[in-house]
């Protein structure tokens, strides 16, 4: 690991098995950033306990996010991957950014809003969320944190919160992220709208090959003959198709719809095989990799074990800054407990 790299790091929140949207819209570009940073990637487990209250759930999306961005290429030895949950010092460092915040400030957070807009009602765990991301984001002496422009707001109160820790406590404290908002594609579902899973447009990611064809062949198209040119602009067939092949196969099949004599069947065909060939060969890792849960926790574990030394590393400077500093008094005492 380069100590002179930047850190770039950010959280996955396992609430479902990954589908193509997140795959190009999410672990492709943030796996492209890896040689660039000192990368840290861990898999948010307390924040999606605010949405997954099923504990077979919560253990299986754990291990196919896991096994999903292994499959795909993150090395974990390059990369420290592990589980938030495996760092308890996160909750004290949430727990002090709680203390620094105004209510009134949570109560502008847009994820609460939306929910209450929904007619939801709010656990406290979501009302809290941003706290948590912060204590995330500055626990491992963050510089990047590459994410969606639905996360801007988040990076925002981190950097508030980081800023307003070092101006009360000491300069230098702890480490203000920058703000970075990467410019990822939204990926379209089967229906045109954003592919996601809770509108069930989605097409998992490592469905076996004729599902996944399948899937393809559902998307929706428009009604025209096979001899009638086509726009590809706005189709989704071809937005998919051009975040997959290459340019020069994407010009083809532009040329070839706006022709006509290619049916939008023709597309979906050159479509799954470009899907085919860019997920085909991560497929098979994804599948050993989850019939070895094992060799998902040993990985996960090593990652906590590094995650920790940093985390201890951050909390020992804000300890001392915000004057607790616990461990000193107990570490010399031997108790017996009966
Ligand atoms: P959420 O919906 O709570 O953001 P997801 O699990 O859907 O969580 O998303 C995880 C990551 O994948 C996020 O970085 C998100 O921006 C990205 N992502 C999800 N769906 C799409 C999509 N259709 N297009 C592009 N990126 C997506
Ligand atoms: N809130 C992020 C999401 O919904 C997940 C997340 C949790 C995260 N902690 C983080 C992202 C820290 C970046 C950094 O996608």
């Amino acid at each position: 690991m380069n100590e002179s790299k930047k850190t770039s790091l950010t959280g996955i929140k396992p609430t479902h098995l990954p589908h193509i949207g997140n795959y190009l819209g999410a672990i492709r570009p943030a796996l492209q950033m890896a040689g660039e940073y000192r990368t840290i990637y861990f898999i948010a487990d307390y924040h999606a306990l605010t949405s997954v209250h099923d504990a077979e759930k919560m253990r299986t999306y754990v291990h196919d996010v896991a096994a999903s961005w292994l499959a795909c290429g993150l090395d974990p030895n390059e990369t420290i991957l592990f589980r938030q949950s495996d760092v308890p010092q996160v909750f004290e460092l949430a727990w002090i950014f709680a203390c620094l915040f105004h209510v009134g400030q949570l109560e502008r957070s847009h994820a609460y809003k939306d929910a209450l807009a929904k007619g939801a009602k709010p656990n406290a765990g979501l009302f809290n969320y941003p706290l948590l991301m912060a204590a995330d984001i500055v626990l491992y002496d963050t510089d990047v944190v590459p994410v969606g422009k639905d996360q801007k707001q988040h990076i925002e109160i981190t950097r508030d919160l980081a800023a307003r820790l070092n101006h009360h406590f000491g300069e230098g404290t702890v480490v203000v992220p920058e703000e970075r908002i990467t410019e990822a594609p939204l990926v379209p579902g089967t229906d045109g709208q954003k592919m996601s899973k809770s509108l069930g447009n989605h097409i998992p990611l490592f469905d076996p090959p004729k599902k996944l064809r399948k899937g393809v062949m559902g998307i929706k198209t428009g009604s025209e003959g096979l001899d009638d040119p086509k726009d590809p602009d706005g189709s989704t067939v071809y937005q998919l198709y051009e975040l997959v092949a290459s340019k020069e196969q994407a010009d083809e099949m532009a040329d070839k719809l706006r022709k006509g004599g290619y049916g939008w069947g023709h597309a979906k065909e050159d479509l799954h095989q470009a899907l085919e060939a860019e997920i085909g060969p991560h497929r098979e890792k994804f599948e050993q990799l989850r019939n070895e849960p094992e060799v998902l926790d040993d990985i996960l574990d090593s990652g906590a074990v590094k995650a920790r030394v940093i985390a201890e590393r951050t909390m020992r400077r804000v300890r001392s800054a915000i004057g607790i500093e616990p461990l000193r008094r107990t570490e010399k005492t031997t108790v017996k407990i009966k």
